[in-house]
């Protein structure tokens, strides 16, 4: 994505720089527009080391314009994918809010057609003051995304909100808001299972599998920036993906009951979790003592939350589900989806270990009409990408 970044005057301007950086580290062209107050608390040559672009605006080796046989203000807002503001301050909002163009920014934000984000901060009696909160209620009526400031101790020593947004938050709200929302899954609500399950043994230890979740955290953030209301139900310790409804569990029963809380009121599920297919008959409460001689350990099946899920399922219902295997792949998992009922698996060839916490992976959908071409080769981000393309064009193909 091509993205603008304006700064304004804020102590907070130095955090700039690090989302700078993130954005550039996660494959983003960066152009970076300095208010005169924003130029006060970082210095263009920052920026510019860390976009490797030209940075615009404010500049005291150049003033506010330069010189410039083309129109600036006119070139980098046709330029931007996205257009995104960190820090905002109060000054900023209220001219974007009313229309205000008196210096390169805001004429970019007036003249831009691309998305525009907003991560205010400042002052708490500030944050709070109505004409800011109606400033921010106009710009949001425009389709403006506000990265809504935390609280804590802010630099004027007060305590309270108004302190810019963590940058990991804004970043993934950047990709969220830049992302085009996909007719199909946008406003839909997406159920989808990740990571591994736990099944204790007593006090201290545990069976699980070696899945990171990232394939299902991933899914989460791509259904997510296509614009679906992702509910995700995750084991493991992998990361909640910002802007995702998130409940962590430790067992598949955990793992059942939330989905099942869940499922009446959602279009979709995506089973990606690495769920235990045992668990040992009973939890013991103290620590188990070695003995001597063999020790035999007695298990038994834990729920099928694919299964349950599928056979409760209304027709206007999609389902996918996933399937790791290490040989006969097609026919294993044409199996699963027939006596699961789903509406596609995504396939996973584990030979050799692949997938399990690899960087990079293939899946191949398949559905009752036979396999689909595979997708990837991938990094984990770039698969789920392609997973929810593939889908949003076949639901969209699907009758209602
Ligand atoms: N699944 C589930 N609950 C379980 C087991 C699996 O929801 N208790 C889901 C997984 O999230 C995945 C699919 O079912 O989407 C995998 O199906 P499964 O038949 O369990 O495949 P494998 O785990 O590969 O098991 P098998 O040993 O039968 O190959």
């Amino acid at each position: 994505m091509k993205i603008i970044l304006g700064i304004t005057g804020g102590v907070a301007a130095y955090k700039a720089a690090d989302l700078a950086r993130l954005l550039v580290n996660q494959g983003h062209r960066v152009r970076c527009i300095l208010t005169g107050a924003g130029a006060r608390f970082i210095t263009p040559l920052t920026l510019s080391s860390l976009t490797g672009e030209p940075c615009y605006g404010a500049n005291p080796d150049q003033g506010e314009w330069r010189a410039n046989p083309s129109i600036e203000h006119i070139e980098l807002a046709r330029w931007a994918d996205l257009v995104a503001v960190v820090p905002a301050t109060a000054n900023i909002l209220g001219k974007a809010a009313n229309g205000l163009a008196s210096d390169l920014l805001s004429t970019v934000l007036l003249a831009t057609r691309a998305p525009v984000l907003w991560a205010p901060a400042m002052n708490t009696g500030m944050w709070e003051h109505p004409a800011v909160q109606a400033n921010l209620t106009r710009l949001r009526s425009f389709g403006h995304a506000v990265v809504e400031p935390g609280e804590g101790i802010l630099a004027c020593g007060e305590e309270g909100s108004g302190k810019l947004a963590e940058v990991a938050a804004i970043a993934e709200a950047i990709q969220v808001h830049g992302t085009p929302k996909l007719p199909g899954l946008s406003g839909r609500r997406v159920l989808i299972t990740a990571g591994p399950t736990r099944e204790d043994l007593d006090p201290v230890r545990t069976l699980t599998n070696r899945s990171s979740g990232t394939m299902g955290i991933e899914l989460a953030r791509a259904f997510r920036d296509a614009g679906a209301k992702v509910r995700l139900v995750l084991g493991g310790d992998g990361p909640a993906p910002w802007g995702v409804e998130t409940t962590r569990v430790r067992s598949a029963q955990e793992m059942l009951e939330a989905c099942l809380a869940r499922w009446a009121d959602s279009d979709g599920l995506v089973a990606a979790a690495a769920v235990a297919d045992q668990r040992p008959e009973a939890v013991s409460p103290e620590k188990v003592k070695k003995g001597d001689g063999p020790e035999t350990l007695v298990l038994v099946r834990t729920p099928d939350i694919l299964a349950q899920l599928s056979a409760a399922r209304r027709p206007d219902q999609w389902v996918l589900g996933f399937a790791a295997e290490s040989e006969n792949h097609l026919n294993h998992a044409l199996a699963k989806l027939k006596k699961k009922g789903l509406d596609a698996v995504l396939v996973n060839d584990i030979q050799g270990g692949r997938g399990f916490g690899a960087q990079a992976n293939t899946l191949t959908p398949l559905t009752a009409q036979g396999p689909h071409p595979p997708l990837g080769p991938l990094a984990k981000d770039q698969l789920a990408q392609a997973v929810v393309q593939w889908w949003a064009q076949r639901l969209e193909a699907r009758p209602d």
